[in-house]
């Protein structure tokens, strides 16, 4: 049966301000994702999913969007995305943008007419209340609430004040974002991440938080039924599409059980952000448990698993591990051959970490600068940029650690997320195979992904020394983190830190 193509694709996160920089603004431009294109397809990725491109005083670098209908200036201009979106297409990639439903900048012309007086028709479009209740914000842990004294009421922010939230309560809202997204499918996107929308639907009695979750933000465990039906209204848009239009959702919770039920009966989101992996550590044993849930959890619930190790809001994996790059290429195998889609943040295929932000150039009121460094293109000063001072620094070893001096070097990480890529796209039992756990030494991570006749194997060995993990059979090594051997017999034992998709000889 043909499966849909979000099942098979893989993601690639671009951070739009941080890709690359054509007018010399020390800011990334849609221009510059552009001409990133043809990298991106050298990889062999199926989607780049864009980070806000909207209109936004950029108090929250983009998820404060105060034109869901137009591009920032910082970025371009639509006719720029329309462009864009013609060329990823004729390239054979698929377009998402990010979608923040839950608030608006407080620039939005909607949020400045529900300010303007109690009686606007608008006011209703965001949640004012006399008394605030004790919920605190995500970024800066200050109140969820600010008192607006024009009007002698506070409104509701969950994350900064800039950023208030949108009363999905009413229909007007719903209709109002939902023509937002018609706005882009019209437009010829194929598709939506959604940001934390899991927070949309709220208790109309905005209840007090219980007295030991106080001072701790919501986002993390706000689950609120009203958010389900909601959902639904939006998938009815997407569906009325041609070309199966998807929406990854960022659910931003902390138990598959609770994230799975946002996938609905098929009729919510098609897929949803699991972090649970994404703060997992580099320990074998975890990992064991973190693949044996899903498999578990996501199974029952017929539901698609994603995988995502970084992003633009977290320190990159390779940072977080430590233990050099041998790590992240491990890392590699594994993100590409689990069962579910794989979502790649730009830069991890150079193997970068977090640049060092000297205290004098912190932009981020949230501290996630590090990871939003801007990517390297080439050796030099300016790294392929048209500006050699862009806004953030450049993450370190820039000077090897960009794409064309890693392109030029076939045993480079680089070349490694392009032949696991490839393997996975030539694969039926990688990409869309069901996924069965191996009994391995301790250290070891072993699975089989199968379907039909076609059948691969994944050992992962997570310990800094060798590793004997014998297998029933004889397997030739299609990839290896570290390049050794492929297309020659697998000895059943492990080098260091090494990671192996194996085919059955
Ligand atoms: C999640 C986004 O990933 C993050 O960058 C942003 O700050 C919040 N949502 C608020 O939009």
């Amino acid at each position: 049966m043909p499966q849909p193509w979000w099942k098979s694709a893989v993601v690639y996160q671009v951070y739009p301000r941080s890709f690359r920089d054509t007018d010399g603004d020390g800011v990334g431009d849609l221009e510059g994702i552009r001409r990133g294109l043809p990298h991106l397809q050298w990889l062999g990725v199926d989607a780049l999913w864009l980070s806000p491109i909207y209109k936004s005083p950029m108090a929250d670098f983009g998820y404060d969007v105060a034109d869901h209908c137009d591009v920032d200036p910082a970025f371009g201009t639509l006719a720029d995305m329309d462009r864009l979106i013609a060329e990823a297409h004729d390239r054979g990639l698929r377009v998402l943008l990010d979608w923040v439903a839950n608030h608006t900048s407080d620039q939005h012309p909607w949020f400045q007419a529900s300010r303007s007086s109690r009686d606007h028709p608008m006011r209703d479009w965001y949640v004012w209340r006399d008394r605030p209740n004790n919920w605190v914000a995500a970024i800066g842990d200050g109140p969820a609430w600010t008192f607006d004294p024009a009007t002698d009421q506070h409104y509701l922010h969950l994350f900064l004040p800039q950023q208030p939230d949108l009363n999905w309560a009413n229909p007007q809202v719903q209709q109002a974002m939902h023509d937002t997204l018609r706005f882009w499918l019209d437009r010829g996107v194929d598709g939506f991440r959604a940001d934390v929308i899991h927070l949309i639907g709220k208790d109309p009695a905005l209840p007090d938080d219980p007295p030991h979750l106080v001072g701790t933000s919501r986002v993390g465990r706000h689950d609120e039924p009203r958010t389900h039906e909601l959902l639904r209204g939006i998938r009815a848009v997407l569906d009325s599409y041609p070309g199966e239009r998807m929406m990854v959702g960022e659910v931003n919770l902390d138990a598959h059980e609770r994230i799975a039920r946002y996938y609905g009966r098929g009729d919510q989101l098609h897929l949803a952000f699991d972090f649970v992996p994404l703060y997992a550590a580099w320990d074998a044993a975890v990992w064991r448990g973190v693949v044996a849930d899903v498999e578990r959890v996501f199974g029952a619930a017929d539901a698609w698993p994603t995988w995502v190790l970084s992003n633009h809001d977290q320190p990159r994996h390779r940072s977080r591990y430590g233990g050099g790059e041998a790590r992240a290429r491990a890392a590699a195998v594994l993100l590409l051959t689990l069962r579910g889609t794989p979502f790649l943040y730009a830069g991890e295929e150079l193997g970068l970490t977090d640049a060092e932000i000297p205290p004098g150039r912190a932009v981020d009121p949230g501290g996630r600068d590090g990871c939003r460094a801007p990517l390297p293109w080439e050796p030099g000063p300016a790294h392929g940029w048209a500006s050699p001072d862009p806004w953030l620094p450049w993450p370190p070893c820039a000077e090897e650690r960009n794409v064309a001096t890693l392109r030029a070097r076939p045993d480079s990480i680089l070349h490694l997320y392009r032949r696991l890529l490839a393997a996975r796209r030539a694969s039926p039992a990688l990409s869309l195979g069901s996924l069965e756990m191996l009994d391995t030494p301790a250290g070891v991570l072993g699975y089989v992904r199968a379907a039909g006749d076609h059948r691969r194997t994944v050992l992962v060995n997570f310990h800094d020394e060798p590793a004997d993990a014998p297998l029933a059979g004889d397997h030739v090594v299609e990839v290896a983190s570290d390049g050794a051997g492929e297309g020659g017999p697998y000895g059943g034992r492990l080098a260091p830190t090494q990671g192996v998709v194996l085919r059955p000889a």
